[in-house]
Order: structure tokens, then C-alpha cells, then sequence
């Protein structure tokens, strides 16, 4: 069973960006799937490293059109994204130091997160950017 899925009301009405965040659950899920399967943590390492890149891509095409079209918000947005690149530094550091570390807690914790910025915080730029012609 997967870690959790994509649902309509996750929407932020910017397809570009609600592709990002499926892009980031299908990641998320793998790294659920990795940790069920018991499978090796170089799989999960590997796995882990392309969310995160993909996650900074992602943090930085939101606030690039932010700061393009003057959204007031950026900076506080900027510093939630910042926190959740802190948490996956953490778990990439314990990963480097113990791979026993890993478990669904971690996974758990990303999820929340990332849901909770999604529903609270992205959706705060929805009609911003529409009104800015973006969708
Ligand atoms: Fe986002
Ligand atoms: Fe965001």
C-alpha cells in the first residue's frame, strides 16, 4: 500500500506545480515502498537523493515566479521550504551514519509536512498567480 496519494482538493490550480507535487508523493511512495520491501539503503539512498533534488527544483520555480511577479508572501514562503530542506538534509546525514535509522517514522514526518504545505501554504498563491494569467 502506498504511503499516501494524490487527492482532487490537493490542488493548487498552477498545473505545472500540482505535476511537481505528484512527482514528489510518487517519490515519497517509492521511498514507503523501499522501506516494506526491506530492500538494501542504497536503493532508498539513491531514491532519497533524487527527491531532494527534485523538491529544490521545484521550491526554487515556485518562488523564481514569486519574486517575478511580486508575490508578498515569497520570504515566508521561502523560509518553510528552507525548513523542509533542512529535515531532508537530517535524514540524509542519519542515512550516512546508520542505515538501521531507517524507518516509516521519517516518511511520516515528510508526508505531514508536505501536505500541510500544500493545503496551508501553496494554496495561498492560487489565486495570485491565476490573476497573474498563470494555471
Ligand atoms: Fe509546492
Ligand atoms: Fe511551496
Amino acid at each position: 500500500m502506498a504511503l499516501f496519494e494524490w487527492r482532487n482538493n490537493y490542488t493548487v490550480n498552477v498545473a505545472k506545480f500540482d505535476n511537481a507535487h505528484k512527482k514528489i508523493i510518487d517519490l515519497m511512495n517509492e521511498l514507503h515502498d523501499i522501506i516494506k520491501l526491506k530492500k538494501d539503503s542504497h536503493s532508498f539512498e539513491k531514491v532519497l537523493n533524487e527527491l531532494y533534488g527534485y523538491t529544490k527544483t521545484h521550491f526554487n520555480d515556485e518562488l523564481i515566479l514569486m519574486e517575478q511577479l511580486g508575490y508578498a508572501d515569497a520570504g515566508d514562503h521561502k523560509h518553510e521550504h528552507e525548513k523542509f530542506i533542512l529535515q531532508l538534509d537530517d535524514i540524509k546525514h542519519k542515512l550516512e551514519n546508520s542505515s538501521n535509522l531507517l524507518n516509516v517514522q521519517l516518511l511520516y514526518i515528510l508526508k505531514d509536512w508536505l501536505i500541510t504545505h500544500i493545503m496551508g501554504t501553496d494554496k495561498k498563491y492560487s489565486e495570485f498567480f491565476n490573476k497573474n494569467g498563470i494555471q
